[in-house]
């Protein structure tokens, strides 16, 4: 089991990190806690230093009177000379309440108390789950501050809406509940395992544009974030990346090879070159299904015009076209993105009409998800059964589809037959 560094800052919520101190020691984790100087101010230290059998530090310059050592493990002999030990020695960092304000100085590399300080030495795999008041989460500072954060390599458990600490406050913000808490920092221990090393993943993101004229296009709102989040998972857990973007304008994670495409076809051409060395394709790119019959060399003007139709022919189906092709061993997961009551059926039947061994459903119907927005929730379809993922951040949803890969993985089955039912 693990050792978990606990970060509390300044919040209401800071009372929460009592209760997932108390969910992790139950699950076997030792854990050791640092508050920040204000996070006094809602939790003493008495609390979190009785849950956790082991003393809570807030100071840089205080003395460690365990030193450094986490609950279970022999003090050493010696007091350690840094007053990072607990940070050297702990195998994930998990800030919980994270503060805008702790969230601010973790961006910019501030080391002006203990918390801050581990968070800049820490080099284990970090968590963090932000709450604070609904307008402070949605201030464009904020959200760079957890896009640069997550770029970075964190995972950022999305906070729940819901009511807030000031009276009659309504909104995002609160700090998730802590067995939510507990399974984003065991999904990101799994990484310490590095699941997926030497796997060859492909993934592609985005949206396709198919062009009307030489300024135009035909194509559809997806930002790529879903895709992206899937490749940085993949990577995070050892795989050997390559995404194929369509149009995708969000920044991309570091250590993967990136592709650039803009149309449905060039999609197909570049994932089958790809996809013969791939052990996983997982095809969340948004593809056309028509493009224009004619595309026009110059602009289409509007003088003399009435009105303009468009004829549209349809594009080849990229994943049906690479499950056809493929070898033994290989994993395939298509994404489905369905609206409104019998979603699962259809997603069942694309699974099945187009071979694969996952379909991920997205319903596009419900609001503050999918297209566009950072959350997400999905079910994931497989042959075996279903999984529904409740709405979290893309990162959390992309840890539950690659769970689900490794899943496939672990049990082969033979390749679904295309069209079988
Ligand atoms: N897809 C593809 N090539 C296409 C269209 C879709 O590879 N021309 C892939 C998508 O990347 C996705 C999956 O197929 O992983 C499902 O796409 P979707 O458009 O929802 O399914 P369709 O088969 O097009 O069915 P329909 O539009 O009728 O729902």
């Amino acid at each position: 089991m693990a050792r978990i560094l606990l970060g509390v800052s300044g919040g209401i919520a800071a009372y929460k990190s009592v209760e997932l101190a108390r969910l992790a020691n139950k699950a076997g984790h030792s854990v050791r806690a640092i508050q920040t100087p204000a996070s006094l101010n809602f939790l003493g230290r008495a609390t979190l230093t009785a849950v956790t059998g082991a003393p809570v530090l807030v100071e840089e310059w205080e003395r460690d009177p365990a030193r450094g050592a986490f609950p279970g493990e022999p003090a050493p002999e010696h007091d350690p000379i840094s007053h990072l030990e607990l940070v050297r020695r702990c195998d994930v960092l998990c800030v919980a309440p994270a503060s805008a304000n702790t969230l601010a100085k973790l961006a910019s590399g501030l080391a002006d108390n203990l918390l801050s300080s581990a968070a800049l030495a820490c080099t284990a795999p970090v968590v963090l789950a932000p709450a604070m008041n609904g307008h402070m989460y949605e201030h464009p500072a904020t959200r760079a501050n957890l896009a640069l954060l997550e770029q970075r390599g964190a995972l950022v458990v999305a906070p729940d809406s819901g009511a807030l600490a000031s009276r009659g406050e309504w909104g995002i913000g609160r700090l998730p509940e802590p067995d939510r808490i507990l399974a984003a920092v065991e999904q990101r221990l799994a990484y310490a395992t590095r699941s997926l090393d030497g796997l060859r993943v492909l993934v592609t993101a985005g949206g396709t544009r198919e062009p009307i004229d030489a300024v135009r296009f035909v194509g559809n709102r997806s930002s790529g974030r879903m895709g992206l989040a899937l490749a940085k998972e993949a990577a995070a857990r050892g795989a050997e990346v390559t995404t194929i973007l369509a149009n995708v304008l969000v920044p991309r994670p570091d250590g993967v090879r990136h592709l650039d495409v803009e149309t449905a076809e060039e999609l197909g051409s570049v994932a089958s070159v790809e996809f013969e060395r791939a052990d996983v394709l997982v095809m969340a790119a948004a593809v056309g299904d028509f493009r224009p019959s004619a595309r026009e060399s110059g602009k289409i003007a509007k003088l003399g015009r009435d009105g303009l139709s468009l004829e549209l022919e349809p594009t080849t189906d990229v994943l049906a076209a690479l499950a056809g092709e493929r070898r033994p061993g290989q994993t395939l997961v298509g994404f489905a993105a369905e609206h409104g009551d019998g979603a699962s059926v259809r997603a069942r039947a694309k699974l099945a009409r187009k071979g694969l061994d996952a379909i991920v459903l997205n319903d596009v119907s419900l609001p503050g998800i999918g297209f566009e927005s950072a959350d997400n929730e999905v079910t994931i379809v497989t042959r075996a059964g279903e999984l529904e993922v409740p709405r979290g951040s893309k990162a959390e949803v992309a840890a539950a589809v690659m769970d689900t890969v490794e899943e496939l993985r672990r049990a082969p089955v033979s390749a679904p037959e295309v069209g079988a039912r």
